[in-house]
């Protein structure tokens, strides 16, 4: 199969590549390459991949590129919840007008097979068990609200021109490569740096916990075998309180306890997100690594690749830190 990866050089979308060139498939990556975009990411499969620079947008280029394609992954997205209640632009530019573009490259260049990378927060939130592909979305952020308009816009065209199209919608990634602007990977390089851990309101939130490789495989079953026009959710293992989640990282990270700080909350926040897998375990896939070896496997990952954060950390994130964090942990 050729398969046209948009947000190939992003944290899942760069292990998805890898897993795709390791199962014989030929790959193009497009992507605009944003602040979370990096092609250090695709360092090992450099010389098997081709590269185009572009946003998915960018109809003129999507079409070109996508001539001659199997299929089209699609990951490009702006990730962050809490950037998106600072500015929402680009998500909605990304996750909906993007989207079409990609949608309209399939139809017209009659591309056999497109798989939407989704999220689990178009469900919103829920307190006891979990959300089925058949629950209502109801999506709280504006990252998750354009995330969900995305799929909706993927079912549209599915009934609507007959496209052989498939979602999958993950819970919270976590592994090498993510950008710490996330949870974990800013835990483990506060923690390991002896800077404060902020943990947004009362710590209690639940989040569903899933290692990325997990997540690639998960893609790449339902891209191969997923029903047309189906919606596949693919959960992690194991769930987790916010707060014991850091002290996990903190205590592996050899540091103390006193580092994490409780800030003010994110507005809107989620208070827990839970997946049921069942339709795509039916497809033989399961979670194979739980939090307790991903965990550490992590932050040994984030220890001995200094020369992959070490840029980050000085560079726009150092601003986006401040922002985000400076008065929330001077106690605002
Ligand atoms: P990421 O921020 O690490 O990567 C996103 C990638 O998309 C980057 O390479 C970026 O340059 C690229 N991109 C952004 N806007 C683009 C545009 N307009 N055109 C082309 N490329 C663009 O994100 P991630 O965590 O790897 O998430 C990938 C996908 O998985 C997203 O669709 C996200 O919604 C979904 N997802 C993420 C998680 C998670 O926990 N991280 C969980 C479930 C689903
Ligand atoms: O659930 C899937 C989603 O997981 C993906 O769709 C998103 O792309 C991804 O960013 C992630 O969203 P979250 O908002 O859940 O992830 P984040 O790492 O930002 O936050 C995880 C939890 O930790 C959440 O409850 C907020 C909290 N948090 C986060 C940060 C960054 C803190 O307490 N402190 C922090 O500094």
């Amino acid at each position: 199969m050729k398969v046209l990866v948009a947000g190939g050089a992003g944290f899942i979308g760069s292990c998805y590549v890898r897993l795709a060139i390791r199962a014989g498939h030929a790959v193009v990556v497009l992507d605009k390459l944003t602040y979370a975009g990096r092609r250090e990411n695709l360092r090992e499969v450099e010389d098997a991949i081709e590269f185009v620079e572009a946003a998915i947008e960018d109809a003129a280029t999507v079409r070109e590129v996508a001539a001659g394609c199997d299929a089209i992954v699609n990951f490009a997205a702006e990730s962050h919840v809490d950037r998106s209640i600072a500015d929402q632009d680009a998500f909605a530019r990304t996750h909906v007008i993007g989207t079409g573009v990609l949608l309209d490259a399939v139809r017209e260049l009659r591309i056999a097979r497109y798989l939407q990378v989704s999220t689990d927060e178009v469900y919103g939130s829920i307190g006891e068990g979990s959300f089925t592909e058949e629950s209502p979305l109801s999506p709280s952020s504006p990252y998750s609200a354009t995330k969900a308009a995305g799929d909706l816009l993927v079912g549209a065209h599915v009934r609507t021109h007959g496209i052989d199209a498939v979602i999958c919608r993950g819970s919270n990634n976590y592994g090498s490569r993510q950008y710490p602007e996330k949870l974990v990977p800013l835990a483990i390089l506060n923690a390991l740096a002896g800077d404060a851990v902020p943990v947004y309101g009362d710590g209690r939130q639940v989040r569903n916990w899933l290692y990325v490789e997990d997540f690639a495989r998960a893609i790449d079953v339902v891209l191969r075998e997923g029903r047309p026009g189906a919606v596949y959710n693919a959960g992690g293992p194991d769930e987790a309180e916010n707060l014991d989640l850091v002290r996990r990282i903190v205590e592996l990270c050899g540091a103390g306890e006193s580092l994490i700080e409780r800030v003010r909350d994110r507005p809107g926040h989620d208070r827990r997100y839970s997946l049921s897998s069942d339709r795509l375990r039916e497809l033989g896939w399961e979670p194979a690594t739980r939090l307790a070896d991903g965990l550490p496997r992590t932050v040994s990952w984030y220890r001995e690749n200094e020369w992959w954060w070490g840029p980050i950390r000085s560079g726009e994130y150092r601003e986006y830190y401040e922002r985000q964090y400076g008065r929330r942990l001077r106690g605002g």
